[in-house]
């Protein structure tokens, strides 16, 4: 829909022990936002490879239909910050 989240995750031993993230987009994904944080801080690497868009509407206690979209925005920041943590830890 031309939301964007940007999703920053600092991470040692193999834990995210801190996450910042920026949203533009609607009240869902902002709200997606800030559970997938909440979700993902403490937990390893391979845990949180598991969190899915499912899992983050669950968590926001369900999203209506016409928005479930807006939880993939953070499924996906999150499968995209793991990414690059670990492109730029294997160089
Ligand atoms: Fe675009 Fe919610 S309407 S992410």
């Amino acid at each position: 829909c031309g939301d964007t989240m940007k999703l920053c995750i600092k991470v040692s031993g193999g834990v995210i022990v801190d996450a910042k993230w920026q949203t533009r987009g609607c009240g869902s994904a902002i709200a997606a936002s800030s559970v997938a944080s909440e979700l993902i801080t403490g937990k390893s690497l391979n845990d949180c490879r598991q969190l899915t868009r499912t899992t983050i509407a669950e968590s926001l206690g369900g999203l209506p239909q016409s928005k479930i979209h807006c939880s993939v925005l953070a499924a996906d920041a999150l499968r995209a910050a793991i990414g690059d943590y670990e492109s730029k830890r294997i160089k």
